[in-house]
């Protein structure tokens, strides 16, 4: 079995999700939005976030696929798309982590195609260093160096998600950098 080291407490990702939900409440005071969760992974970020919300919300899912075990494919696969019409409205789409760029990147490129008034990003969690697609989100909880996390809805193949840090994993034999 493979072991975890903290590098987000469950305090400060609380402390984030406030600061992350009272910059957007700022910035779409008086306005409505559509927010979107990506599954799975955004699952716990996006429930508590939207909790932060004090604006006029809607909210609709989509799920997308890219990761095998701790590596990215690079072939992103879109499993399930929203019910909701996004056109004409103020989109926010709230993802769990952005490494290679290369999942929102599809989805992005999907949902200009639904001609919605504004699109927004917010990450919990970016990984630039990954970076293949140019995507940088609006809204972003923590930088993060490169290596592979879990916890607060973030899996290892499916496991490890009810974890309430985020936990860098340690591989069975491989010392922690
Ligand atoms: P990207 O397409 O490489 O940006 O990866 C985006 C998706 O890959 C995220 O929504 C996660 O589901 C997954 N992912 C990327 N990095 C990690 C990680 O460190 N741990 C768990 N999942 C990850």
């Amino acid at each position: 079995m493979e072991e975890l080291s903290e590098v987000i407490s469950p305090g400060e990702i609380s402390e984030a999700v406030r600061r992350l939900g009272a910059e957007i409440n700022r910035d779409y005071a008086g306005r409505g939005i559509l927010a979107l969760c990506v599954l799975n992974g955004s699952f716990i970020f996006f429930s508590d976030l939207i909790r932060e919300l004090t604006l006029p919300l809607e909210v609709d899912f989509l799920r997308a696929r890219s990761y095998s075990s701790t590596e990215s494919s690079g072939e992103v696969k879109v499993e399930c798309w929203l019910k909701a019409d996004i056109e004409g409205k103020d989109v926010l789409l709230v993802e769990d982590i952005v490494d290679t760029g290369l999942t929102l990147n599809v989805i992005i490129q999907r949902l200009m195609a639904g001609n919605p008034k504004t699109l927004k990003v917010c990450a919990l969690l970016d990984k630039r260093a990954g970076r293949k697609a140019e995507i940088n989100p609006d809204y972003t909880g923590f930088l993060v160096d490169d290596h592979f996390l879990v916890g607060y809805g973030l899996d290892l193949d499916g496991r490890h998600r009810n974890i309430r840090g985020v936990c860098k994993v340690r591989p069975p034999g491989a010392e922690f950098p």
